[in-house]
């Protein structure tokens, strides 16, 4: 079959890389993809946001299955018109992309439905907001409701930082995204991410990640759209997994259902696992970025048969095998990222990086220029390892990134340490 992906980023890369291993697979494009993704398969010059051109080109390449990765394109209804035209696609309708759209709209299906997350109160004006959070005191977390790329959410130590994160996203700092408000308890707990694909019916249990938001080593300096990752993660103990699946997942996939929005897709639940048990941070309807690059290196099973499962509803008895190893993720960002950075300085080194034991590269954001690859974005590079462990995982992805040579990149050192600690600790 020919597969269409979208996107552009390291998720994407690795979707490409492991979608391209599929015996499964004629042809696979990617719109608009990079220059690692350009090593996979054939780029198209397609905007993922002109509905019209893209059904154009599945119409004309036969394409019979379209993968989406990034959030975006749901929640403007790609998949519904992809469906409309005849066309199977991956990922949430734009009504189930609500689920990542709308934080009120998931808070709502959390308590109709005795999901565990943190209380909350949904506001549309700064007053009542700012009088919920004096009543409730501080540290209180403020969220835009809509999609804000990472920029949505102030988890507030002080009363005056609560009201001033008010003031700035009803004042229109954010855009739309901020014209509602969720205000809700704050957690203490540490956090993990949780992945199923899920069949509008049922569902069928990836694998956890952690990742790791701040921007410098000792999770320090300011928030980014991820520095790192790694897979499995400790906290995420068999018993924490099958509670992720029977707490959040599961009834989550039945009260969409019975909403008329049923769920397909990958559902990756942002859970913070507090003294009282797991509760809901968040949901997002993709796979995470970079945590896709660890599920994929761990994930031995072909992947696009279960890409398609989703789409018909065939995940019951469907089944995933893994490796058992870890995987560990290292982001390679453009030095002042995520504020400003420059782009078009040339990376070196990648095949020689390429060549230490367990490594793979997925390029995050890249361009090539001639026999060049130069960064294009604020996160650039992926450099993964598996590992017996999430320290051999580590040391082999550090390995490789030592033999990279790009002045203007940075990373971080210590991604994956509180497994890595753990793992010491236990010998
Ligand atoms: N209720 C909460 N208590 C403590 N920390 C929170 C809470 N909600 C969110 N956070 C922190 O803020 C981060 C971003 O929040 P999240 O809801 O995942 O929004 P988004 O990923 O859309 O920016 C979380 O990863 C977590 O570290
Ligand atoms: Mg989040």
């Amino acid at each position: 079959m020919n597969i269409l992906l979208l996107g552009s980023g390291g998720r994407e890369h690795a979707l490409a890389w492991k979608i391209a291993a599929s015996p499964l697979v004629e042809r696979l494009y990617c719109a608009p993809g990079n220059a690692g993704i350009a090593q996979e398969c054939e780029l198209v010059a397609l905007d993922p946001a002109d509905h019209a051109a893209v059904i154009a080109f599945c119409c004309a390449q036969t394409i019979g299955l379209v993968v989406v990765g990034p959030e975006a394109p749901m929640a403007a209804g790609i998949v519904d018109d992809l469906a409309a035209a005849g066309i199977k696609a991956f990922g949430a309708s734009r009504e189930a992309a609500k689920l990542e759209s709308s934080k009120g709209f998931t808070k709502d299906l959390c308590k109709a439905n005795n999901i565990p997350t943190a209380a909350y109160e949904r506001f549309t004006a700064p007053a009542p907001a700012k009088d919920y959070v004096r009543t409730r005191g501080a540290p209180i977390v403020v969220k835009a409701d809509g999609l804000a790329a990472g920029k949505g959410v102030v988890v507030a130590p002080t009363v005056a930082e609560a009201e001033a994160a008010i003031d700035m996203m009803f004042g229109g700092g954010l855009g739309d995204a901020g014209a509602e408000v969720v205000i809700e308890e704050f957690l203490s707990g540490e956090e993990a991410s949780f992945f199923a694909l899920c069949d509008g019916e049922t569902a069928l249990a990836l694998a956890s990640a952690q990742d790791h938001k701040r921007a410098f080593d000792g999770d320090q300096g300011p928030n980014t759209g991820g520095m790192g990752a790694y897979s499995p993660v400790p906290v995420m103990t068999p018993e924490m997994s099958r509670r992720a699946m029977d707490e959040f997942v599961l009834p989550t996939v039945r009260a969409m259902k019975a909403m008329g929005a049923p769920y397909k897709g990958v559902l990756y639940a942002g859970l913070m696992i507090t003294a009282e048990g797991p509760k809901l941070i968040e949901y997002n309807v993709r796979f995470g970025d970079p945590e896709c690059q660890v599920l994929m290196l761990r994930l031995m099973s072909d992947l696009v048969p279960a890409l398609i499962a989703c789409c018909d509803g065939a995940l019951k008895n469907f089944d995933l095998r893994w490796f058992p190893d870890a995987a560990l993720t290292v982001v390679m960002a453009a030095k002042g990222y995520p504020g400003s950075y420059a782009k078009g300085s040339v990376i070196e080194g990648l095949d020689r990086a390429a060549e230490v034991e367990g490594v793979e590269i997925f390029h995050a954001g890249t361009k090539a220029e001639g026999d060049k690859t130069v960064a294009n974005g604020g996160r650039v590079l992926n450099v993964c390892a598996l590992g017996k462990t999430v320290g051999e995982a580590q040391q082999r992805a550090y390995a490789a990134i030592d033999r990279i040579r790009w002045a203007d990149g940075f990373c971080r050192r210590d991604i994956g340490f509180r497994a890595v600690e753990r793992e010491r600790s236990s010998r």
